[in-house]
């Protein structure tokens, strides 16, 4: 089998000048893919501004012999980030949504100053720089696009409820464009890394840190970007050499009143509450039709049960 390449292919990388960003842009280029190194050049929270970092990045890639140019714009300009893109490839193919920032503090501390910052820079950065390139990828027949999650956000995790929300709203927002994008051939999936970088410098133990290089999972984020990859909409989680699917289940669930006419009762919640929450027989869910077609089913079956009932015992208006 050949190597897998990205020659000719255009990829933009926001926050690129450091950590996961970093390692992605690396490796795009090193597969011939020109890049766009996007990075603001701000601390861990968001303060201040530099080319630096981005300028770094893009002088290891042409030392190496690849082709990038950068980009300083805060990706909640996003439509300025894909320009660049066009500015100086005149077109682009991949774009993956990595900048991001932390304001970690407790429910009740935090400001909303917080709330707002990362929203911006997470979920605002990635619908504008997604919504810039789609026209693009979709004149062209094709286009990748990552979100990228966290455990934080499908989990949860203490003194994160801003960046858990954010992260959690970017899986929603992956479903929704890999739907509108999937008869163009514009792909859209999550990763969910975890990673040494200075976001979790201080929150990984230090050996741990040094085992969870961001290079270990830039090529799952590269194979999820590669033509010959159909995966679309799909959350992958990936660290330390490893990767697997996050999917969202429900169960089969329990009818909480026996024909279309009964109310449902606090008490019969409460009867059928094992039932409601019985994992054993969970099915896996992957579209709002298809969750609105099993409730529709449950309720044709309530319906027939008053027609059975209709013809035999059951007389309208008598409950
Ligand atoms: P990092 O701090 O090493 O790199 C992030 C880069 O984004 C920085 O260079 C920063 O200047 C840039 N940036 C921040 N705001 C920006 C903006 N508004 N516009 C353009 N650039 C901006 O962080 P790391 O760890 O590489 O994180 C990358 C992504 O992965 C983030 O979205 C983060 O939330 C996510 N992530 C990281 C995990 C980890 O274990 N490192 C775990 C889960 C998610």
């Amino acid at each position: 089998m050949p190597d897998l390449r990205f020659d000719g292919r255009v990829a933009v990388v926001t926050g690129a000048g450091a950590g996961l960003g970093r390692a992605y842009a690396l490796l795009f280029a090193s597969r011939g893919a020109k890049v766009v190194v996007n990075d603001l050049g701000v601390s861990r929270h968001g303060d201040g501004s530099s080319s630096n970092a981005a300028d770094k990045v893009v002088e290891e890639i042409r030392r190496n012999g690849g082709t990038a140019v950068a980009n300083y714009d805060s990706v909640v300009e996003g439509e300025k980030v894909i320009k660049t893109a066009l500015d100086n490839f005149g077109k682009v193919d991949i774009l993956i949504n990595n900048a991001g920032i932390l304001r970690d503090k407790s429910l009740v501390k935090m400001t909303d100053q917080d709330w707002d910052l990362i929203h911006q820079v997470h979920v605002k950065g990635s619908f504008k720089t997604s919504q810039a390139a789609f026209p693009i990828f979709k004149k062209q027949g094709y286009g990748r696009i990552i979100m990228t999650s966290s455990v934080a956000g499908l989990y949860g995790n203490f003194g994160q409820a801003n960046y858990s929300a954010a992260k959690m709203g970017l899986v929603g927002l992956s479903h929704t464009v890999a739907k509108e994008g999937a008869k163009y051939n514009i792909h859209c999936n999550v990763i969910v890394p975890t990673a040494g970088s200075r976001l979790t410098e201080d929150i990984l133990p230090p050996d741990l840190f040094a085992e969870l290089r961001p290079e270990l999972i830039a090529p799952v984020v590269a194979f999820l970007c590669h033509e010959s990859c159909q995966e679309n909409g799909s959350i992958i989680e990936s660290a330390a050499g490893w990767a697997g699917k996050c999917a969202i289940f429900r169960s089969n669930g329990a009818l909480l009143r026996s024909t279309v006419v009964d109310d449902v009762t606090v008490e019969k919640v409460r009867d059928k509450w094992d039932q409601i929450c019985d994992l054993s027989n969970a099915k896996r869910m992957t579209s709002a039709q298809e969750s609105t077609g099993a409730l529709m089913e449950a309720l044709e079956g309530l319906k027939n049960k008053v027609e059975e009932e209709t013809v035999d015992t059951y007389e309208f208006g008598s409950k």
